[in-house]
């Protein structure tokens, strides 16, 4: 469907041609004094410049010709120049009665030019646990990667492990030192390796930090897993054997920790499968002469004229030959471009390694890796801060585990749930769990997603204000009320949206008819903050309508249908809107 704006601006341009000036002065715009108008057009005073007359006489012209039109109750003239807009109910109801009749789309229609998105988030890395540093990347990525879809993308979603360099090494020496009798520390060793990992998750988590830290005090153990790292990464048998399990073990871990996010990934590949592709890429670069040695290690320069800060080389590789996170960001586009093609690349990460970034795209466009079609795209996210300010820890002042995090907030869910009224223990669980996912993924969409933001689990979780739970509040009240109907009897025959009646009814039907144009714009600036302030708008909106509106009591068989259908769409925004945020509603709550 046409965007309602497009619709009004249209009539507004023809009315501006109709008078013999250019239909170029008509953009409309949603009103910024609701308590005046619904839509707006200040077109006129920039038109007076163009036709030298008062901008009044050309609003005075247009708000004329566009009396008696179907699509205004009113279309009024206001000194020095406005043209202010109010929409016929009729229309209104007309163009909601069609977005209803859209079952799939509501009306949006799919982008005209599908393009082939790859989106790297998540980002987590092996035999680490899930920290909620990784957290936004999960929940932003997902949304975006959900938005993409809706407006008819290819969007395909890469994970994109960190599961190269020294921790394996250290994760290696580690276990040796638990477990020197293992065969994978046998170099001699002739025979197959077991199938059943060495390890559980728990351990694995135990062993990573204990050896990050011991690293840090003891220079040999250190060495010996550099050491390990390098002959892992030179085809060393019993340590490729380790890191399969250790990959298979934390990868099953972390799908489910994704899985409790409603967070999914179309491929699990990580920095490792980016290493095939480094020896051919590096000498590429060296042969065209963009890669050259300094100080010992092999660089491209990547700086520009009209850089304001300074832009450091792009390292390829490490004096000793290593490979660093760049090499392996870089190798791993390779792999991008020849195996989807794709026409353009996100990667969701922690704003701090913007310039890491810009490096890494430069890098790649100045060697050639992305052509000039493909499109590499930096969404840089902000910190998730405590409520003091500082990013947020565990009440130890340590990481918090996302585990951990998730689980807090589900027993805090639980509570108020049961708090308020006795529900089966099974279906409290399920409720607070759902409940709880749109706490946190609503607070955290909510915010631009380059600013930090503060995880308040109080105000979070509370079914008041600006919060995940109170959007689910409102569409599980719009679903009571649509059973209590069904119960009682079925739509009639024709039964339609109709025109509004009150003020706050008419609102409710302005607020639903921003989807189109709203989803269109969320997704061009990657913004989920705009898909949460839509469904906010309009859960405000339904609010106070159902306060002020007698839906079961309406006498008119109808009217009360007409009610019925209205709030099927509202429900209907709402869920298409928190399915692209990554959570849903339960049934009751
Ligand atoms: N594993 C990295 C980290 O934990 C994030 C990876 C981001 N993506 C990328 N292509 N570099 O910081």
């Amino acid at each position: 469907m046409e965007k309602i704006l497009d619709l009004i601006s249209r009539e507004v341009m023809e009315a501006l041609e109709a008078n013999g000036y250019d239909g170029k002065y008509g953009k409309v715009t949603l009103s910024n004094r609701p308590d005046l108008c619904e839509y707006q057009c200040n077109g006129a005073l920039a038109a007076a410049k163009e036709y030298k007359c008062a901008p009044y006489m050309i609003s005075d012209k247009v708000a004329e010709s566009l009396k008696g039109n179907p699509m205004f109750a009113s279309a009024e003239s206001v000194k020095p120049g406005f043209l202010n807009l109010k929409l016929d109910p009729g229309f209104l109801a007309g163009y909601l009665q069609e977005m209803a009749e859209d079952t799939e789309r509501l009306g949006c229609n799919p982008c005209e030019d599908p393009k082939t998105v790859m989106i790297d988030y998540g980002g987590p890395n092996v035999a680490k646990p899930l920290h909620v540093g990784h957290l936004r990347s999960a929940i932003i990525g997902e949304s975006v990667k959900r938005l993409g879809k809706f407006m008819g993308h290819n969007m395909i979603g890469d994970v994109h492990l960190g599961d190269w360099g020294l921790q394996m090494g250290l994760i290696i020496v580690g276990l040796k030192e638990q477990k020197p009798e293992l065969p994978y520390f046998d170099e001699g060793y002739q025979g197959e390796y077991p199938k059943e990992a060495p390890f559980t998750i728990g351990e694995l988590e135990e062993i990573y930090p204990a050896a990050s830290a011991k690293s840090k005090e003891d220079e040999a153990f250190k060495e010996a897993a550099m050491q390990a790292t390098y002959e892992l990464q030179h085809g060393r048998k019993g340590y490729q054997a380790l890191l399969s399990h250790i990959l298979n073990v934390s990868v099953s871990d972390l799908k489910r920790n994704y899985e409790n996010l409603n967070v999914s990934f179309e491929l699990w590949k990580g920095e490792s499968d980016a290493q095939p592709y480094i020896p051919d890429m590096v000498q590429k670069m060296k042969e065209d002469g963009f890669a050259y040695m300094s100080d010992g290690a092999l660089v491209v320069d990547v700086k520009e004229e009209t850089d304001t800060k300074e832009v450091p080389p792009c390292m390829i590789l490490k004096s000793d030959g290593a490979s660093l996170y760049n090499t392996t960001d870089l190798a791993t586009i390779v792999w991008r471009m020849e195996d989807y093609h794709p026409d353009e690349i996100i990667y969701v990460v922690d704003k701090r390694q913007e310039l890491y970034f810009t490096q890494v795209f430069r890098c790649a466009r100045k060697t050639g890796l992305v052509g000039p079609d493909t499109k590499l795209k930096f969404l840089g996210f902000g910190t998730m801060n405590g409520k003091d300010g500082k990013p947020f820890k565990t009440r130890e002042g340590g990481v918090m585990r996302l585990e951990y995090l998730v689980s807090g907030i589900n027993e805090e869910m639980y509570k108020k749930i049961t708090d308020n009224h006795t529900v089966e223990e099974a279906e409290a669980r399920e409720t607070a769990r759902t409940v709880a996912l749109s706490a946190i993924k609503y607070g955290d969409l909510s915010n631009q997603a380059s600013k930090d933001y503060i995880f308040d689990i109080d105000r979070f979780t509370s079914f008041e204000g600006n919060t995940g739970p109170y959007i689910l509040y409102t569409v599980v009240r719009i679903k009571s009320i649509l059973k209590k109907y069904q119960a009682k009897r079925a739509l009639p025959e024709g039964a339609g949206i109709l025109p509004a009646r009150s003020a706050s009814e008419k609102a409710l039907m302005l607020e639903i008819s921003k989807f189109n144009s709203m989803m269109e714009s969320a997704y061009e600036e990657m913004a989920p903050h705009k898909v949460c302030a839509y469904i906010y708008d309009l859960a405000n909106a339904f609010n106070h309508f159902y306060h002020e509106t007698k839906i079961m009591a309406e006498p008119d068989e109808m009217q009360q249908a007409g009610y019925i259908k209205l709030l099927e769409l509202t429900k209907r925004s709402l869920e298409a809107c928190i399915d692209i945020l990554g959570f849903d509603a339960p049934e009751r709550m």
